[in-house]
């Protein structure tokens, strides 16, 4: 058996070949399935036991050996040289450069199809708005501040044409054309007239969701937020409500995860708290329900909403909003390998 792989391996060694299928029918030859190296692991069977180590051996080696010759074999054709242009024609062409994905863009995907996937669909609505929309079908009393010219654009100083300041304005949009069950996402850009600094700025982007059915609970936005908190940042998060107050919602929240930094220990990040906020949120008024024509008294529903800049600085450890708008190539390009 030695003998035999020992002239085995010298054929293998003193093999040339001219053509890629030659490579091929010598692979054919040694490695298939059907080939003398693989028959001498058949045969490797009635090898005494004594000398199975040994011959065991010889016939790896060997199988590395025609592996090895048969790759640079393949590397020489490979490696070609068109003889008339000079050019190497088997090489890989350059790699084509692909833009990126903008961090706003990545973090409002993701954040769709972790609702997408409990049944939550997107809708949208426009930027320009009217006050109806954006204040008076939301529960906005006349006087209220939002409907200041500090707080809001205003459009040629028509009171009524105005950039949206939230998207609850898509809310009211679906519910006046669709009945309930309504379970749907609205993504969009945001107005407000704040002057730009590290931390805020007039054009921002936020998430609304919307939920209303029949016996529609808080326990039931408690847990839809927690389930979403915990695919966002991680199954280790805590969530915690604390009241607050917003015209369309009663009762209304706003929502902390656990510090996804420091894991809820304290940071500067959470400024020592353990925790972040992260959207507002709350039952929706049945003033708002029956603004839409929507029968209050049978349908209940939550809504959220989040400003998508707040989470990308979280996700990404980014520390001023003012880089979301610059579009320096420096900053985009650190988002190249994620999708
Ligand atoms: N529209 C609110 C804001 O812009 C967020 C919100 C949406 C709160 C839905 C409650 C329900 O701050």
């Amino acid at each position: 058996m030695l003998e035999k792989i020992k002239a085995l391996q010298d054929e293998i060694k003193n093999a040339v070949t001219s053509t890629m299928e030659e490579v091929e029918e010598l692979r054919i030859k040694y490695i298939s399935k059907k080939g003398s190296i693989s028959q001498l692991f058949d045969d490797f069977k009635n090898v005494p036991a004594e000398q199975k180590k040994d011959i065991g051996k010889a016939i790896n080696d060997l199988k590395c050996f025609a592996l090895e010759k048969i790759n640079v074999l393949k590397e020489k054709f490979e490696s070609a040289v068109d003889s008339e242009s000079g050019t190497d024609l088997t090489k890989p062409g350059e790699p084509i450069k692909l833009g990126t994905r903008h961090p706003l863009s990545l973090v409002r995907n993701e954040i769709i199809n972790i609702f997408g996937r409990l049944g939550f669909t997107v809708a949208e609505g426009p930027e320009i708005e009217d006050d109806w929309h954006v204040f008076s079908a939301l529960n906005f009393a006349p006087e209220h501040p939002a409907r200041d010219m500090q707080d809001t654009f205003f459009i040629e100083k028509n009171p009524d044409v105005l950039l949206r300041t939230h998207t609850s304005s898509v809310q009211i949009r679906v519910m006046e054309r669709t009945q309930p069950p309504i379970r749907a996402i609205f993504p969009g850009r945001v107005f407000r007239n704040e002057a730009i600094s590290a931390r805020s700025h007039c054009i921002f982007h936020q998430i609304e969701g919307l939920y209303v059915d029949e016996n529609v609970s808080f326990a039931d936005m408690k847990q839809t937020l927690l389930h979403f908190a915990r695919e966002f940042f991680g199954e280790n998060t805590q969530i915690r409500l604390r009241p607050s107050y917003f015209p369309f919602t009663e009762p209304s929240a706003e929502m902390d995860v656990s510090c996804s930094i420091c894991g809820g220990k304290g940071c500067n990040i959470c400024k020592y708290s353990g925790w972040l906020e992260i959207l507002g949120c709350g039952m929706v008024d049945p003033n708002v329900l029956d603004a839409c024509n929507i029968d209050s008294k049978k349908y209940t529903g939550f809504a959220f909403g989040m400003g998508i800049e707040r989470i990308a600085m979280l996700r990404y450890g980014i520390k001023d909003i003012r880089h979301f708008f610059e579009n320096d190539i420096r900053f985009l390009k650190q988002f190249e390998s994620a999708i």
